[in-house]
């Protein structure tokens, strides 16, 4: 009896002792993850950056904001409370100022692009869009520069992407015939073209969608991937419940790496088949490798794999959604649209380059407004304060913050762009007899397509597809309209990574 009440009163105190350490192991913790939120907040020098008062602490509504796609705006409405530097969270600040944009993006290098790049892809080998190094970058951008350059593009796929807008317009009139209101999808039908035009570059092969009149499996599959990669790094506890959930976005993951295999080794077969032959499904790629396997940084097999995947993601999107905004932007205004029109007509007789496009003023002016106001990369650009720290409008940061600037604020500041920054305004481009495109202070800051030794690669293919997409579509769909159906809150913006519109469509109704 004496032991049992003795080996009662020895577990009751094992048990107490338990409770004693799991109780004070749980205080000790709670107060080093306090000091380390205090610290944070009011101990580094950030704690003088303005910013809402949750910011110190943590970063939940700017996620917030991002998975409602309301990223861009959220920051934008700080800085229009805190000014042209804010605190967005504990260690991100968002700039808007020029002096600030050109220090984290102009000169030699800019300051290196935050590992959120590499880790939206979940690709393991880098890639151009990826590397933080900035040796190993200008290695990369050096060999890709050359089949991205305009002369380049102008003579190995310039009359391919032509032949391709015409489909796509083609397709335009098919889906028209069928609809009471002659209405058509034009964000549909840009979304295939640019796409298609992408895989027929990066990998030899269109996707055959034009054709089709719809995306096809492998294009889903790589959107939803590439979604779901951007999904888990904005919620890592995301990660657990897609290992243990039946979630299809997730599973479709899963699904889509054999298919993204499969595109890859394409690529490589079509990249090295113009090695031994003139192949008409050469890539892009083509060009870099030959005769260069033994150079310094040269493409290896995974590189264009990886390589053709990102480039296909990187150029599709953003260029329909370019394409979508322009239709929308003209359409609107029924005196520009005829405008534009009779600056093509021009032009009749003439063979519709890309160099004879390039040098329309009114044409290519309405497209340098809408990039500014409806740009499809707008959003947040994220960077690194590089060693030694650096200095925002008098505050010091220190290095290891990481640094925002977008494209949507400041293309919308008005000591730049004047009191009607907001305001849609082709003139603001023309030289006062609207026969030139003028240059002036704007340009310093004006970067639809990001700025310095990280800008769009991609630049010149982006331009020739919305150039010749963006004449066919006046020439061939003269006095088309808004359709009936289309409600202008559609085409509201939404910033998931890239910009797109609200409703996913654009209606159009298209005359004759
Ligand atoms: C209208 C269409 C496009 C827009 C608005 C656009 C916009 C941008 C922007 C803003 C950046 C800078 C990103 C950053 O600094 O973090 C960028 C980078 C990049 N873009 Fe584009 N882009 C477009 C089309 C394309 C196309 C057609 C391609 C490919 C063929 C492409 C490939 C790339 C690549 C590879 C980078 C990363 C470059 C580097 O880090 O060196 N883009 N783009």
């Amino acid at each position: 009896m004496a032991a049992l009440s003795f080996s009662g009163s020895l577990a009751n105190a094992m048990l107490q002792f338990d409770l004693t350490a799991v109780w004070a192991f749980t205080t000790f913790l709670i107060f080093v993850v306090l000091t380390r939120v205090l610290y944070t907040a009011y101990c580094t020098p950030l704690s003088r950056v303005p910013g809402p008062w949750y910011a110190p602490f943590t970063n939940i509504p700017l996620k917030i904001a991002v998975l409602g796609g309301r990223r861009a705006f959220h920051v934008h409405n700080l800085h229009s409370r805190y000014g042209s530097v804010v605190r967005i969270s504990p260690n991100e600040l968002a700039i808007c100022d020029t002096e600030g944009f050109n220090k984290i993006h102009a000169g030699r290098q800019g300051f290196p692009k935050n590992s959120w790049y590499q880790r939206i892809t979940g690709d393991s080998i880098l890639a151009i869009f990826t590397m933080r190094d900035p040796k190993v970058h200008a290695e990369r951008r050096r060999i890709l520069s050359k089949g991205f350059s305009k002369s380049s593009l102008r003579s190995s796929w310039e009359g391919e992407i032509r032949d391709m807008v015409n489909i796509a317009i083609d397709g335009m009139h098919q889906d028209a015939l069928h609809d009471p209101t002659r209405a058509v999808d034009v964000s549909k039908w840009f979304t295939l073209l640019a796409t298609d035009i992408a895989g027929r570059v990066m990998f030899g092969d269109s996707f055959g969608m034009l054709q089709a009149g719809k995306k096809t499996e492998y294009c889903e599959l790589v959107e939803k991937a590439t979604l779901a990669s951007a999904l888990r790094e904005e919620i890592p506890f995301i990660r657990i419940l897609a290992a243990c959930l039946p979630i299809k976005l997730f599973k479709d993951v899963t699904a889509s790496i054999p298919l993204m295999n499969e595109y890859g080794r394409r690529a490589v077969v079509n990249t090295r088949a113009a090695l031994t032959l003139y192949s008409k499904q050469m890539t892009i790629f083509s060009g870099m490798v030959v005769g260069q396997e033994k150079e310094p940084g040269s493409l290896t097999d995974a590189d264009i794999a990886t390589e053709a995947r990102n480039l296909t993601i990187a150029a599709s999107d953003t260029t329909a959604t370019a394409l979508t905004y322009f239709v929308w932007d003209v359409i609107r205004r029924p005196q520009l649209q005829a405008a534009l029109e009779r600056e093509l007509s021009t032009l009749q007789g003439e063979e519709l380059t890309d160099e004879v496009l390039e040098h329309l003023p009114l044409f290519n002016a309405t497209f340098l407004e809408v990039l500014r106001l409806h740009g499809s990369a707008a959003s947040s650009l994220p960077r690194d304060v590089p060693n030694g720290g650096a200095v925002f409008d008098g505050f010091a940061v220190p290095e290891g913050t990481i640094v925002h600037t977008q494209a949507y604020t400041m293309h919308r500041r008005p000591e730049v762009w004047g009191v009607d920054a907001d305001e849609f305004k082709i003139e603001r481009w023309l030289n006062e007899s609207g026969t030139s495109i003028r240059t002036g202070i704007e340009h310093s800051t004006y970067s639809p397509f990001g700025t310095g030794v990280r800008a769009c690669i991609g630049i010149h293919l982006a331009w020739m597809e919305m150039r010749h997409a963006g004449a066919a579509f006046l020439l061939r769909c003269a006095q088309a309209q808004i359709a009936p159906e289309m409600h202008e809150d559609e085409m509201d913006m939404e910033d998931y990574f890239t910009m797109k519109p609200k409703g996913r469509r654009c209606m159009v109704s298209l005359s004759g």
